[in-house]
């Protein structure tokens, strides 16, 4: 039920905190912190020792397959492809039985993710599956599943499941960042003592609902957005951009903000808004230059910012402050209040948030 909440997407967002720690501590040790996938053991081998990882899903899932491909490469050295799980069946990819294809799903039943692993299957590879329902199809069908713990999510518009998913693949990426010697033990640590803090990272952003809730209100008659984020962001702008579509039906785009110069720039101007994820990395002031180049155009920008934000204050309209974590942890915590404005604007617009026009909770056909 949604209990005191409007709508099951509110409720499901607020349930972040819990949903994230559940499926935390179902792949970690809560006394010495190690961190273990159920079953993986006779292909841990495989995995550690695999030449790729092509991730296949859809929506927002494939947002969180480009997280995964930043954090994998980044800790584990192994390189990683993404893939849209449509593109991906019917173009005749090149598979081997050295790789390993890992779909990520919250209903283990989306039918171009599920053709695309049959398909690699039968090609040879290692299937893997991050999935959010027990027993799915995809589940059933793979050689390992990593299970989110996210509960049901009944609102169309994927939230806590996505959340859930980047922190299953966070953890694996540690996992295998260990087992190839390519982190130290120490870093290993230090990331999994700081991921555990994130359910109470999230639950602080809630503070800051009333204020995304009251910038809401200026952008109910705007028809176009551009969500501009760098590195690990990046496919935070294109969840933010695709959350905003999917429940309000403006228009967003999700872009990498060094990609702004190469033609959305034409598009700035008063009536289009930019939302910049600008959280302290060593991109910072590459984003805080996007910015000023948005402002000379005089586009609005609405910026997510540390808590200790020192310049993007001062450039742009308004702030979703987001409390500083790592470089690697940042997407789970950036994309909070991306998911609060949109579904603000969204229920300001008396849009129908939890059944938006034409979208199905599961996509079972092509
Ligand atoms: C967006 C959304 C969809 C799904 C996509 C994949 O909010 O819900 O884009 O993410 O249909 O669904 P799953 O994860 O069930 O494979």
């Amino acid at each position: 039920s949604k209990g005191d909440y409007e709508h099951y997407m509110l409720k499901e967002i607020f349930e972040q905190p819990s949903t994230i720690k559940n499926t935390l501590f179902s792949h970690l040790n809560l006394e010495n912190s190690n961190i273990h996938f159920e079953n993986l053991d006779e292909l841990k081998e495989k995995l550690v020792k695999a030449s790729r990882i092509i991730i296949v899903s859809c929506g927002t899932s494939w947002h969180a397959g480009i997280v995964g491909e930043y954090i994998i490469e980044e800790l584990a050295r192994i390189p990683v492809e993404v893939e849209y799980a449509s593109e991906f069946r019917y173009r005749n990819p090149i598979i081997t039985k050295d790789d390993i294809v890992m779909a990520i799903s919250q209903s283990g039943e989306t039918a171009d993710t599920l053709a695309a692993l049959r398909y690699s299957k039968a090609q040879g590879a290692t299937t893997f599956s991050i999935c959010n329902v027990f027993n799915s199809s995809m589940a059933r069908e793979c050689d390992f599943t990593a299970y989110t713990y996210a509960g049901a999510e009944i609102g169309v518009a994927s939230t806590k499941a996505f959340t859930a998913q980047v922190a299953v693949v966070s953890l694996l990426a540690i996992q295998l960042g260990l087992e190839r010697n390519e982190i130290t033990q120490e870093r290993a640590n230090s990331l999994v003592e700081e991921i555990k803090t994130l359910p109470s990272v999230v639950n602080h952003i809630f503070n800051t609902d009333e204020h995304i809730k009251s910038v809401a209100k200026n952008y109910t008659q705007t028809t176009s957005f551009l969500f501009l984020g760098r590195g690990i962001n990046f496919p935070i702008a294109l969840e933010g951009a695709l959350k905003l579509k999917e429940i309000s039906y403006i228009h967003a785009e999700g872009y990498p903000a060094a990609e702004m110069k190469h033609g959305p720039i034409a598009m700035i101007e008063e009536s289009l808004p930019t939302v910049i994820i600008a959280t302290n990395n060593e991109y910072y002031d590459k984003l805080v230059s996007n910015a000023q180049e948005v402002k000379a155009r005089k586009g609005p920008i609405i910026a997510v910012v540390n808590e200790d934000d020192s310049e993007m204050i001062h450039t742009a309209d308004f702030v979703f402050k987001v409390p500083r974590v790592s470089d690697m942890l940042q997407p789970i915590v950036a994309v909070i209040p991306l998911q609060l404005f949109s579904y603000h604007v969204a229920v300001l617009k008396g849009c129908n948030v939890d059944q938006p026009r034409n979208l199905a909770k599961s996509v079972t056909v092509e």
